[in-house]
């Protein structure tokens, strides 16, 4: 196993190390005035895995996401994250949870005003507290990973849309999260620029323990990461399991139908 502490993220160890429970809902509720978004909602997230959140508009999905980043409480329920509530619980201890779990979002999102370098760094020094020098020499590990080192110094207006979003992961991942949120990360770009970021995304689903929690509506790629895939209707999940399982040999109508109209 790598003891170089400069790597810009934890790498996939031999041996899964914290396997075991990371994200947990527990009867989560929400709603908003009396339409009721989620309905009493359990599942799980196992350390390391891959899960993809898959159904229609308006299913839910972006609010389970926005729940864990404390963009959002729940009404009833409760959230853990690496055995530490997230909800119920006080500010102090939601904003230390908070840090385990990075988020990337279908538009960006970047500080305008800051070079590429900036955007990476800020959270890290402000948030963690590291060095600039150290928070420097991540950002170009990171930068290099995604296929950005040449525009280091760029501001985000001076950027395409895929590397915006190449951005926006590295400086998600700069934070060393172990948990990775993706709400639709390319639904934002043109299409000869998806590939290059669903990419990148492998390769980090690939060569990290990184927790993924992702939403998408790229199902090749959902196939090729996902260790579990699940089907939102409504608040609820219809369905879970394997991608392979999901994807050719549905059990639910309601699944039939979803797939048949996104693939
Ligand atoms: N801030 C809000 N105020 C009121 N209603 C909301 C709010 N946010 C979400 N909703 C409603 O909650 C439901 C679930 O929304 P959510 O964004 O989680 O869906 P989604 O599954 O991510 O859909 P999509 O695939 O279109 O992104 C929708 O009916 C939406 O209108
Ligand atoms: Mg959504």
């Amino acid at each position: 196993m790598s003891t170089d502490t400069h790597a810009p993220f934890d790498k996939k160890p031999e041996t899964p190390a914290g396997s075991g429970e990371l994200i947990r809902l527990e009867q989560v509720t929400k709603r908003f005035g009396d339409h009721t978004v989620l309905d009493h909602l359990d599942f799980s997230v196992d350390a390391g895995k891959h899960v993809t959140l898959i159904g229609p508009s308006g299913s839910g999905k972006t609010t389970i996401l926005r729940l864990l980043m404390t963009l959002l409480k729940p009404d009833e329920g409760t959230i853990t994250v690496a055995g530490e509530q997230l909800f119920p619980a006080p500010e102090k201890q939601v904003r230390e949870v908070r840090k385990k779990i990075g988020m990337v979002f279908q538009q960006f999102n970047l500080f305008p005003n800051m070079t590429v370098l900036r955007n990476i760094t800020e959270a890290p020094v402000t948030v963690l507290g590291m060095s600039k020098d150290e928070a420097e020499e991540r950002a170009r590990e990171l930068l290099e990973m995604v296929g950005l080192t040449d525009h280091i110094g760029k501001h985000p207006a001076q950027l395409s849309g895929g590397q915006q979003q190449r951005v926006a992961i590295a400086r998600a991942l700069a934070m060393r999260p172990q948990v990775l949120l993706l709400d639709e990360v390319t639904s934002a770009l043109d299409p000869e620029l998806v590939a290059g970021v669903l990419d990148v995304l492998r390769d980090i689903a690939r060569s990290t323990d990184i927790t993924m929690l992702c939403v998408t509506h790229e199902m090749n790629f959902a196939r090729d990461i996902s260790d579990q895939v699940l089907m939102f209707d409504s608040g609820r999940i219809i369905e879970a399991g394997a991608p392979e399982k999901i994807f050719s040999e549905p059990e639910h109508d309601r699944t039939r139908e979803f797939l048949s109209a996104v693939l």
